[in-house]
């Protein structure tokens, strides 16, 4: 029998590249950890990203903030060493990159990307052929998991990165803005042939309907406010090991089965 697309022959799950995109504030971050926590207690190789300004995703791990690592965007040096300027390296020499900039957080490891939105201009290029480039390697390096934590939407990075990317997860709050928005990033994703794509709705009321808007992928999982991460956060921004974990640990699995042809 045929051994369906992501999945190895062993039947375990073959790794994916997926973004995580969404307005502000929606819980882009979040879903990010609590997938890859959900990934690497599963004996998955994970990497999250964190292509943010706000550089919350090693904050939301629970490393305290002077572990967190610089972004890389901001080491220009590095940056005009492997991609050069003007004329751009498409193909940088990043082998080193993941393991030299990384943090391990337990099974998880935490790149520092920064934000792409935030380079502009001609670093937004450069910043883009290096995320390509580190996405690309590491999934060839060793099938890692790779979870890209965005700043918003796609529209920042490059056709290239996007295209790189296997699967696109939109975070929305359960708000006609919010979804509006989350439409607008969905097609805008899928003009950059990023098809492959799954809604989260993040926060949700106990009654919720998914209102009609035209455009929204297919909706993978309605999370609601969880009152035990609203209580932790006053004095702690970790949103793993949570009272509620085997409950996101579903809503992950549902996300990731909309990812793997249902079969998770
Ligand atoms: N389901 C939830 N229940 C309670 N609080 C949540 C939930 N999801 C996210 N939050 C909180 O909402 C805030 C914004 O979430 P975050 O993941 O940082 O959003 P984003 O990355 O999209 O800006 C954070 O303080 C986070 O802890
Ligand atoms: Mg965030």
């Amino acid at each position: 029998m045929p051994v369906p697309r992501f999945f190895k022959a062993s039947g375990r799950l073959c790794p994916m590249k997926l973004a995580v995109a969404g307005k502000g504030g929606v819980g882009k971050t979040s879903v990010t950890a609590w997938l890859g926590d959900y990934l690497a207690r599963r004996g998955e190789d994970v990497w999250l990203v964190d292509a943010d300004t706000a550089l919350s995703l090693g904050q939301a791990l629970g490393l305290p903030e002077e572990d967190i690592p610089v972004p890389l965007v901001k080491n220009t040096e590095l940056i005009r060493e492997r991609v050069g300027e003007g004329f751009i390296r498409l193909n940088p020499e990043v082998k080193d990159l993941p393991e030299r900039l990384a943090r391990k957080v337990g099974n998880l490891r935490l790149l520092v990307m920064g934000s792409i939105a935030a380079a502009g201009g001609g670093c937004a290029c450069s910043a883009n052929a290096l995320l390509k480039a580190l996405l690309a390697h590491l999934i060839i390096a060793g099938g890692q998991w790779v979870i890209v934590d965005l700043e918003a939407g796609v529209e920042h990075l490059g056709r290239g990165t996007v295209q790189s990317v296997d699967g696109l997860i939109v975070v929305s709050e359960p708000s006609l803005r919010s979804l509006r928005t989350a439409a607008t990033i969905s097609s805008l994703a899928k003009d950059m042939g990023l098809s492959r794509q799954a809604l989260v709705i993040n926060r949700a009321p106990d009654e919720f309907t998914l209102p009609e808007i035209a455009g929204l992928p297919p909706c993978a999982a309605v999370i609601p406010a969880f009152a035990s991460l609203a209580h932790r956060q006053i004095v702690n921004p970790s949103v793993l090991d949570l009272p509620d974990r085997n409950e996101i640990d579903r809503f992950c699995q549902g996300i990731i089965a909309r990812f793997t042809n249902g079969k998770e």
